[in-house]
Parts: C-alpha cells; structure tokens; sequence
C-alpha cells in the first residue's frame, strides 16, 4: 500500500523552495536593472525547479477504474511545484485578475513589445445570444484571417506565424487531446503510455497550476506538450494585454510544472484572427487548429454518444479508403472527462488498424524542438518513430516511470461499437464549417458563472458550458 510523502518533508521542502525563491528572486532584480531584457529570452526568467528529462512521478497505486473522484483520491501534487496563489491569475478568470497585468514581468513582457506593428485589428464582441459578433465583418474577403468566420489559417501578413491544421504525411491521423491536464485522467495516461501512444496535449493554465502531477505526467510520458490559454476564453475578444496575459501565464504554469516552454498553442473553440496570432508570434508561438473534429465533448449532452461513435467511425473508415492517400490529417478531441476519454480509449486501437501513423503534431511535422528548452528533442517523422506505435521522442519517454500499471479495460466502460453504415456527407470540409460556427461561441453565460472562488469543479461546469452554448448556435 502506497504511503502518503510524509506532511513534514512537504513542509521542509515548501519552505526551501520559499527561501531559494526569496534568494533568487533578489538576484534577479539587481540583474534586471543592469541587463537588457530580450523579448525572445522571457521564457528563460521562468525558475522552475523541473528537470523536464528528470520527472517523478509518486508512486500512485494505478486504479483500475475510470471513475473520477476515484482517480484523484491518488492524486499526489508534485513536491517541485509549489502554488502560491497571490503569483498566479485567478483560476479561469482572465489571465489580467489578480493584479497580473500590473506585475514587474509582465509589464517588462509587455513594454518589450513593439505594439506600433500589431495589426490594427478590432477586439470583437458578444452579441446579445451569446454568440461572436461578426455584423460588419467582410466574410467574404476575410481581411484578418478570422478562423471564426472562415476556418482561415494563413494570415497573408508579414511577421505572423502561419498556422499548423493538418499533418501533410499520408495516412497520418494527428493526435490531440484539448484541456487537460486533471487528477482524474490516470488512467487513459496509463493507457496511452503502455500503448507507446504520443499526442499532442494542449494544457490549460488554470488546470497546470492546478494539477501539476498530471502535466508531469504529460511530459514524462513524452507528449507533445503546448498551450491552450489560462482561462479557455474566446480569444478575439480580448484586448490585447489580456491575450498578451492569457498566453504568457500559461507558457508559465507549463514552464513551471513540467520544466518545457512551448512553442505552439491552439486557441480555444479555434477562435482566433490576425490580431492574436500577432501576440501569439511575439511569445514565438504558432497556432495549432484541427480539420477534423469529433465533437467528443459533446457526446452525452448536446449530442447523442453514438452520433459522435459515428463520428469517430467515419474518420476511421477515411483513414482506410484511400481519403488520406496522400496526405494526413489532424483530428480535435478531448481528455476532458470520462466520456471523452473512454471513447478515445475505444477508438484508438482501430484507428491505429486504419492509419499507417497515429502521432503527435510535432513529430508529423519534423518539429524537433517544440520547446524552447534545446535538451528536449523530438525524433523527427521518418526515424524509427514513424511506426504506429512509435515515437523514440527522446526526451523522457524511454525512461523507467514508478508506476505499476494495470491496463483499465477501457472496452468494459463502453459496450458495442456502432457499425460503419453509409458514409455521412459530413466529412472533412462539413464537419469543419461547422466548427466554425460552433467555434462561434459564447463565454458571455460562461463569464457570468464564473465565480472568483470557483476551482476545480466550477472550471468544469465552464468548459463544458461553454461548448454547450457553442453548440446551440450552430
Ligand atoms: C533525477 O531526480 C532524482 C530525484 O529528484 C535525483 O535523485 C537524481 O539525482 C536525478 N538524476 C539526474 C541525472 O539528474
Ligand atoms: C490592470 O487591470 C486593472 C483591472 O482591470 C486596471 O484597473 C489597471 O488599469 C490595469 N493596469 C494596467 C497597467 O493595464
Ligand atoms: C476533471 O475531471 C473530471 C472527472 O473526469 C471531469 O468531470 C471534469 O470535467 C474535469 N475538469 C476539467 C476542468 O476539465
Ligand atoms: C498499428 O499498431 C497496431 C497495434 O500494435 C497493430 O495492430 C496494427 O496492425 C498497426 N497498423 C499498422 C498499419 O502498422
Ligand atoms: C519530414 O521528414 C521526412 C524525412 O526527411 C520527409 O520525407 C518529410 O517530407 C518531412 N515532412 C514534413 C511535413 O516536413
Ligand atoms: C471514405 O469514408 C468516408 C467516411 O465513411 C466517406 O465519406 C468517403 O466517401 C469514403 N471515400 C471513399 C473514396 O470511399
Ligand atoms: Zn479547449
């Protein structure tokens, strides 16, 4: 039986790390003043205490079950991480709250930037439903490269990095899992790493602060790690301090946590413009989005759980007919709760029969360093990695991890899939527009529910309503 790390050592450490952070915190102030402060080195001033190619993960008795509280009864926060919450933003509150746009690194962030050369580019609205306001909007011309209002991906404008959509290598089914990380999500982690299965994991700031293990595990099991914003707002309508904050943040809590800096994020519900990635290009990150989408989070609520079966189904069917032939595809789902993870559990072995590779965006697209820290290098597509049960990322993948793993039945959770029956004419372009719509979403309802207190389970009820409202404006 595992044995809890005794309260006393926390302490010891906790107030080790305090007086190690008051030390350095000293040093680097008297440095700052002397040197210039380069925009494109922020990430170095992070002083996280993880070796990313040295994690450990406590020794967590592996359950067996996919029942949330179950999961995180074992949750064990990482002794290297310690969450003073007066040096975060609120939790799912623009990453500005909690006095983090008037913060020393922030403005230094902030004032190193040369605003003069952002497009000129309106903060959007939220119309009275809820929904993005486009009235007045040139859809048809799309001069901001609005993903929105046109699923646009190439800003056509100087000094903007282009966004990544699809994975160009053939039969290639590029793997991403949206708003994690939680205590609850051992074992689909379990499942993945026993798989040799690597994705690309898009982490919420909230949720890194909040969770550290499970970044941690992220990391240490190899994925390719990346930002999905502080707060999971629509980023269009932000001002620019506050995009500039929600990125920044994250890059953070990532930095922190797991001891990488990313280099990519994806917006949540797509939702971005020339604007963002303008800010976004300024931290030296690229836009990831998607074309095709599951709709996993919705199966169960707004959508039936066999309408997004079929879903997964018809991917898979393109992925062995020849759709694919000549070049990949991304594909959006989700680790957000039990539903969504015990479909991809479901899925991922035929989706494997189906494709010739099933990988993380980093290693489709020959990104060798998705992270500013050079000593974390990816394999790149082509090495011995390309075999569906690949990656040699040789970052901490192949390093010994302390837990005993004991595989969920995953099938046990979810009976009979839904046979492949004639294809839907929603296929790529279809399910994509109509993402786009759904991407117009509306955190007006979500903003109101907020609550300054709200941590772990009111995060929830926001991520999931949201895209429920999404979903009702398509
Ligand atoms: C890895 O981390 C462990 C535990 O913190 C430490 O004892 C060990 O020396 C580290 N190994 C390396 C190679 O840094
Ligand atoms: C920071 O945000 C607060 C609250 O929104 C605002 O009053 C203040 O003016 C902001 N400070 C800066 C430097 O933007
Ligand atoms: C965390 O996991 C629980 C249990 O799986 C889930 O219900 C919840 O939605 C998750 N929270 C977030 C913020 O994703
Ligand atoms: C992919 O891996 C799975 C599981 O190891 C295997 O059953 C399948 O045949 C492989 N597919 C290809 C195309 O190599
Ligand atoms: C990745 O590298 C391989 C091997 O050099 C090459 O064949 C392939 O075209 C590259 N793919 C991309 C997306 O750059
Ligand atoms: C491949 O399968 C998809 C999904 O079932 C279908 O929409 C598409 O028409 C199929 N393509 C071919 C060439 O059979
Ligand atoms: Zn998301």
């Amino acid at each position: 039986m595992y044995i809890k790390t005794s309260a006393v050592a926390v302490t010891l450490l906790q107030i080790a790390g305090f007086v190690q952070a008051a030390t350095s915190t000293t040093k680097s102030t008297s440095t700052a003043s002397s040197t210039k402060f380069v925009l494109a080195d922020y990430w170095k001033s992070f002083n996280s205490k993880v070796d990313p190619l040295n994690i450990t993960i406590a020794k967590i008795p592996q359950t067996t079950s996919l029942d949330g509280a179950t999961q995180c009864k074992w949750y064990e926060p990482p002794a290297n991480f310690d969450f003073k919450e007066s040096e975060w933003p609120n939790l799912w509150e623009t990453a500005t709250s909690n006095g983090m746009n008037e913060t020393a690194e922030f403005k230094r962030v902030y004032n190193a930037i040369d605003w003069s050369k952002a497009p000129n580019i309106k903060v959007r609205k939220i119309g009275s439903d809820g929904s993005l306001n486009m009235a007045g909007y040139d859809q048809n011309n799309d001069p901001d490269c609005w993903w929105s209002a046109s699923t646009c991906t190439k800003p056509k404008q100087e000094g903007i990095n282009e966004d990544i959509y699809t994975c160009p290598e053939p039969e290639t089914w590029g793997l991403t899992y949206d708003d994690g990380p939680n205590c609850s999500h051992n074992a689909f982690y379990d499942y993945l790493e026993a798989e040799k299965i690597k994705a690309s994991m898009f982490y919420i700031g909230s949720n890194v602060v909040n969770w550290p293990y499970g970044a941690q595990r992220g990391q240490k099991a190899g994925h390719h790690i990346a930002d999905h914003t502080w707060s999971h707002q629509l980023m269009t309508t932000l001002t620019n301090t506050e995009v500039l904050a929600e990125l920044y943040y994250t890059q953070k809590a990532i930095k922190m946590v797991t001891g990488v800096t990313p280099r990519h994020w994806r917006p949540a519900f797509g939702d971005v413009d020339n604007r963002v990635r303008w800010i976004a290009t300024q931290l030296g990150l690229t836009t990831i989005l998607w074309d095709l989408d599951t709709d996993d989070w919705a199966a169960g609520s707004t959508e039936t759980v066999s309408t997004v079966k079929k879903t997964y189904e018809d991917y898979i069917a393109m992925g062995a007919n020849g759709t694919f032939k000549n070049s990949g595809q991304i594909t959006l789902t989700h680790e957000i709760d039990d539903t969504t993870m015990t479909l991809a559990m479901e899925f991922l072995p035929k989706i494997r029969k189906a494709y010739k590779n099933v990988l993380d965006v980093a290693t489709c697209m020959n990104i060798t360093n998705p992270y500013y820290e050079d000593n974390v290098v990816f394999a790149p597509f082509g090495a011995a990695a390309v075999s569906n049960t690949s990656s040699t990322a040789s970052n901490t993948a192949a390093s010994s991890t302390t837990i005993d793993i004991t595989l969920p039945s995953a099938s046990s959770a979810s009976s009979a899939a839904v046979p492949v029956s004639s294809a839907s004419s929603a296929a790529v372009s279809a399910s994509h527009s109509a993402t786009a719509s759904s991407s117009v979403a509306a955190v007006a309802a979500v903003q109101n529910a907020e609550s300054s207190a709200g941590i772990q389970l009111t995060s929830n009820s926001m991520i999931v309503a949201a895209f429920i409202v999404a979903a009702y404006l398509i």
